[in-house]
């Protein structure tokens, strides 16, 4: 029997596979056992309602993809009274990704949230016009960040990281010293795509978020920056298709890892995974994932 649990921000997760914010939502699970997995991120989620950005708001490239949704989403009120439900019947650990634009909106909404197992911060979206990126930029903004929302809250809070920060392990200290427990790294790299026939660049608002095989060397890398210097656990996320990746993760120093735009490509991906790290476990002669990582429980 192999023990494929982790521990982070005061939980226990069966295994150490969660499901990003923004690649699935509640019709997944007539397609993904979501009782198998670690964990799941719900798409992130405002004080009030946003339309997102007009469209094209995703575009394939090679390798990867390219996305401009700009946080499209219900807001809180409306989430926790119609979607919320459904999801404490999901059977694995529930996480919130949440966005502000000021930091007494990251006060408020944190304020609403219940009934999750946890919050994840996102001072990271290259693709709004206020918040995002230009929160995850600066330590001393993402402090600020991080403390408002622990502040409002009593559920773990993990911070995801803008891999366009100019160094990344300064912005991950600052989280930690403001009370994150874990950090994620990394959202999407920002990038853009022209369209030729106008020459212009094709989404409206210029910057797109890059994910997918493209962006894994570079984010494993900042996770091993990240993990190399901060004292908390480190969610490794970009890029990830197969168990040979999450084990990259692992060696890099990851705790868990997010699966984000493979589940557009392999939506069996998550469950493939956790069998497959399963048996390279038992071949290698392994009866749990500390024996693997190098990596901060938490
Ligand atoms: O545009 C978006 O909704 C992307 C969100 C993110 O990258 O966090």
């Amino acid at each position: 029997m192999i023990d494929l649990s982790v521990n982070f921000a005061g939980l226990k997760l069966k295994n150490p596979v969660i499901l990003a914010s923004g690649v699935w939502d509640l019709p997944y699970t007539k397609i993904i056992d979501f009782k198998k997995l670690g964990g799941v991120i719900y798409k992130g989620l405002s004080l009030m309602p946003r339309e997102g950005n007009p469209p094209p708001r995703i575009t394939e490239i090679p390798c990867g993809v390219i996305n401009s949704i700009g946080l499209a989403n219900k807001g809180i009120k409306v989430f926790n009274r119609e979607v919320l439900p459904e999801l404490k019947e999901l059977g694995t650990e529930v996480f919130l990704n949440i966005f502000g634009e000021s930091i007494e909106e990251f006060s408020k909404i944190s304020s609403l949230i219940r009934d999750v197992s946890g919050i994840e911060v996102n001072i990271s979206c290259p693709n709004v016009e206020k918040g995002g990126v230009y929160f995850g930029r600066d330590p001393e903004t993402a402090y600020q960040v991080t403390k408002a929302v622990c502040e409002n809250t009593d559920l773990p809070v993990i911070v995801k990281l803008t891999p366009a920060a100019s160094d990344i392990v300064v912005v991950a200290e600052a989280c930690q010293e403001a009370g994150a427990c874990a950090i994620t790294a990394v959202n999407t790299f920002p990038g853009l795509v022209i369209d030729i026939d106008s020459g212009k660049p094709l989404f409206e608002r210029v910057v797109g978020g890059v994910s997918g095989p493209a962006i894994k060397p570079l984010a494993l890398y900042k996770v091993y920056e990240v993990s190399s210097n901060v004292g908390i656990p480190v969610i490794g996320s970009g890029g990830i298709g197969n168990y040979e990746d999450v084990l990259e993760y692992f060696f890099a120093g990851a705790t868990a890892i997010q699966l984000g735009s493979v589940i557009f490509t392999n939506p069996l991906a998550p469950i493939e995974i956790i069998d497959n790290i399963t048996k390279y476990a038992k071949e290698k002669g392994y009866s749990n994932l500390k024996e693997i990582r190098r990596c901060v429980d938490g």
